[in-house]
């Protein structure tokens, strides 16, 4: 009930159009009524009567309620999609516009292919039945009313021994439909599965090649889709059944009805037309009552759908700006993180204890074992998580006190996976500015040696990227978000170097722009190079969450601790190579 309201509180602005089809729907049920009312005179008056006046009259009559009811049904329908559609598409802009505020950890939770599904699948469900909620409570209702009025205005008996014998008729209906809701639901989470598997087998072609798995793909396709197959099977035999079975029921009931209406007749208690009159609405009122069932199946499917949408929509941000978040000004001093503990959930502590302080235009870099917490420390500093404990500042800010805009301007990422968007390389080296120039642009590409390769493309710097990218080398990747975050010209950089290897030639180019975008800059580097490692001013080792040692590369070597033994583990070989 609660959810009902809520979804009528999107109907609210939209009332001029909402009355409008009101009016129009009224107009057109109570057209539909008066065909089966006219049947009376057309019959007794012209057949039986043979008036020439009522000759004149009633076609001309009729052609004007057709008339009539045709520009009302055009406009009825017309006032009901918009009104439908208009609530659905406020309904997805917000949904989109509170999912893109959430936090990571929220994305963490729900795979995105269910979110998507959301947001498409439950809100054109939901727009389904408005439209049905409307036209069938307002228009069907209204239509068996006035059919049912001429049931009983024409004989009142008879009217109640069909509304007796009626519900018998739609008895079955509404069993079946109860089944067919259940196939349905059935077929569309089947329908899920194949369109997840579609995507998985569309975005991974690569590596479905490479371990030959096209034949073990084909088969697994074949058992998705042969069991909606199966569903839809099963589903088509009872909808099939239904409309046998209710024709047989109404045969029953038509017999039923004639012979007594029949009988009326030859006594002389009632005339044809009265009789056909009456008959003509109880068959047009079987239309009206099955949509009504119908439409009431669309409304529970409508509120599942909106429940889990307003399930969403109430699914709190959990980083959000105080409501006298400061603007921090600029980054002056230093960054301090103090005694930051940090946990994704409840079990497990990821970072425990952290202190460290990063003086303006320092590099900083971490080192440590893969797992040892190393993009997690960094993650917070543009608050993309919240401490569990302790406090990082910026400035003598703490981050949770500043607006996370004025907070993430200062900063700029370049990730550990490169993310590149679907569009040309200039949108996704410009990121989010629409400002930004020609000279800028080529700038930023340049200093991130991208520019040399770009030009050689035939479309250049409008030339798309595919999605993630997909049409770039790796290392052109790369090179594309040091360019994007050289452009965003943030005093404080936070570098998660990729671990995948390059070759030589592209690696000197990527260490390349990465010392530019270094330069005058206070960087938090996560080193697997050597090279950035040996360039920092500091570095801080990592291990299992905690930081175990900082210092210079000679220093931390001299120690022989756990920097000396990742330094052995991991660069030994490449320092010989850099030697040779
Ligand atoms: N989103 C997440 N939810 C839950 N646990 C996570 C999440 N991200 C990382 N972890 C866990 O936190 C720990 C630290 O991960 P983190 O990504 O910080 O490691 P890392 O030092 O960057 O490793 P690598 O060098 O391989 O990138 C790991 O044990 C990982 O399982
Ligand atoms: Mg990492």
């Amino acid at each position: 009930m609660h959810n009902y309201r809520r979804l009528l509180r999107y109907v609210k602005p939209l009332w001029l159009q909402l009355s409008l089809a009101i009016i129009f729907m009224i107009i057109f049920s109570l057209l539909t009524s008066a065909i089966a009312f006219l049947v009376k005179p057309a019959l007794d008056d012209i057949f039986l009567q043979q008036d020439a006046t009522m000759l004149k009259l009633l076609p001309l009559g009729l052609i004007l309620i057709f008339a009539v009811k045709g520009v009302s049904n055009y406009f009825q329908s017309y006032f009901i999609g918009f009104v439908g559609n208009r609530i659905v598409t406020d309904i997805r802009e917000e949904v989109f516009n509170h999912i893109q505020g959430l936090s990571l950890s929220f994305f963490n939770s729900i795979p995105s292919g269910a979110l998507t599904s959301r947001v498409i699948y439950d809100i054109g469900m939901i727009q389904r039945s408005v439209s049905s909620v409307i036209a069938g409570l307002l228009k069907e209702v209204i239509t068996a009313l006035g059919l049912i009025g001429v049931l009983f205005y024409r004989d009142w008996q008879l009217a109640i021994i069909a509304l007796v014998i009626l519900p018998l008729l739609f008895f079955p209906i509404i069993k079946y439909s109860r089944k067919l809701r259940r196939f349905s639901k059935k077929g569309q989470s089947q329908v899920a599965e194949i369109s997840s598997f579609l995507q998985e087998s569309f975005t991974g072609i690569r590596i479905i090649k490479a371990f030959l798995m096209e034949n073990f793909n084909r088969r697994e396709f074949f058992r998705v889709n042969e069991k909606l197959f199966t569903i839809r099977i099963k589903r088509l035999r009872v909808k099939s059944l239904t409309a046998p079975i209710s024709e047989t029921f109404g045969g029953i009931a038509a017999a039923a009805v004639i012979w007594y209406g029949g009988s009326q007749v030859i006594n002389g208690q009632s005339t044809p037309g009265n009789f056909f009159s009456f008959m003509t609405a109880l068959f047009m009122l079987y239309g009206p009552i099955r949509s009504l069932n119908r439409s009431n199946n669309q409304v529970q499917e409508a509120l599942a759908a909106g429940t889990r949408v307003f399930e969403l929509l109430d699914t709190e941000a959990e980083i959000k700006d105080l409501d006298d978040a400061v603007t921090l000004p600029g980054f002056n001093n230093s960054i301090h993180y103090e005694t930051v503990d940090f946990a994704y959930n409840q079990e497990e502590e990821i970072l425990k204890k952290v202190s460290l302080t990063i003086r303006k235009g320092e590099t900083v870099a971490i080192v440590g074992r893969s797992g040892s917490g190393k993009t997690t420390l960094v993650n917070l500093l543009p608050r993309f998580y919240d401490v569990t404990s302790g406090k990082i500042s910026i400035d003598d800010y703490d981050i949770r006190t500043i607006s996370q805009r004025s907070l993430r301007q200062q900063i700029a990422i370049v990730s550990q996976q490169t993310i590149l968007f679907n569009d040309t390389i200039r949108v996704n080296i410009s990121y989010g500015r629409s400002d930004v120039s020609d000279d800028d642009l080529f700038a930023a590409a340049k200093s991130a040696n991208a520019h040399n390769f770009i030009k050689n493309l035939p479309e250049g710097y409008n030339t798309i990227v595919g999605e993630n990218g997909i049409r770039l080398s790796g290392g052109q990747q790369q090179r594309l978000s040091i360019a994007r975050a050289l452009l965003k010209n943030s005093p404080i950089l936070i570098l998660d170097e990729a671990t995948s290897s390059l070759d030589t030639e592209s690696e000197r180019e990527v260490q390349e722009a990465i010392t530019r975008l270094m330069q005058d800059r206070t960087t938090l580097v996560i080193a697997h190079r050597l090279s950035t490692i040996t360039n920092a001013d500091r570095i801080v080792t990592m291990s299992n969450g905690h930081i175990v040692e900082i210092g210079t590369h000679a220093e931390l070597l001299l120690k022989d601790g756990e920097y000396a033994n990742l330094y052995k583990l991991q660069f030994s070989s490449e320092a010989v190579s850099q030697k040779a």
